[in-house]
């Protein structure tokens, strides 16, 4: 059984989500299967153009990356996801690459692979990332069969009170104060940072 691990981190050896990835390889190394790690941010991989050609030929007209590393996927028989939470989602490297699956996912050619996302996030929602990533995998036919989103808890307050972010009172925001604060929205509520970066 060959299992390939892609991590979508562009922070390469000092990935956190990384380290998940490969936990995830390593069990299935020795479980026995024959696994392979893929660096997604050291590929070259352009954006979809949303031509619709790949829909009809069944392959990119992009000259890049992408098509071999599509090839590694389809010669998989398991694929494990990992990615960061960028702003509540997965890195721009990830979607960049999903984008590029339009027509793996309408024909549902992950049918019979098994699939598994991991995440990491300085202060929330890594679940979600991985839930969306897991999602993606069933959409495209795959088994999920776990998943595994890690909160890290680095802040970046220190950095935001120097640059004359709020003070740590509750319900504070992390804005630093050249940019204009939140003002309540239409239901009444001001908006809570939940990027990882607040008190
Ligand atoms: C551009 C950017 C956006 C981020 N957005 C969030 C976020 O919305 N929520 C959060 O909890 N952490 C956020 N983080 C923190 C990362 O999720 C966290 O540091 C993660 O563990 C990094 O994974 P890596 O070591 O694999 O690169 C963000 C980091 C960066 C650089």
């Amino acid at each position: 059984m060959k299992i390939l691990g892609m991590n979508g981190s562009p922070r390469g050896s000092r990935s956190q989500t990384l380290r998940l990835v490969r936990a995830v390889l390593d069990g299935a190394r020795d479980a026995g299967a024959e696994v392979e790690f893929v660096d997604i941010c050291k590929l070259d991989i352009g954006y979809c153009r949303g031509c619709l050609v790949c829909y009809e030929r069944g392959e990119c007209v992009r000259r890049d990356d992408f098509p071999g590393l599509y090839q590694k996927m389809l010669a998989s028989d398991g694929i494990v996801l990992g990615s960061p939470n960028y702003i509540n989602s997965v890195t721009a490297q990830i979607k960049t690459m999903l984008d590029r699956m339009g027509d793996a996912i309408h024909c549902q050619f992950f049918l019979g692979k098994y699939g598994c996302a991991v995440s990491t996030a300085g202060g929330s929602r890594a679940d979600e990332v991985v839930d969306y990533l897991n999602d993606v995998l069933q959409t495209l036919g795959a088994n999920t069969v776990g998943g595994v989103g890690v909160i890290l808890g680095v802040t970046r307050r220190r950095s935001c009170l120097r640059r004359g972010g709020p003070t740590n009172s509750a319900g504070s925001l992390c804005v630093p104060s050249r940019i204009k604060r939140p003002t309540p929205n239409r239901r009444g509520t001001t908006p809570r940072c939940t990027t990882g970066c607040g008190p």
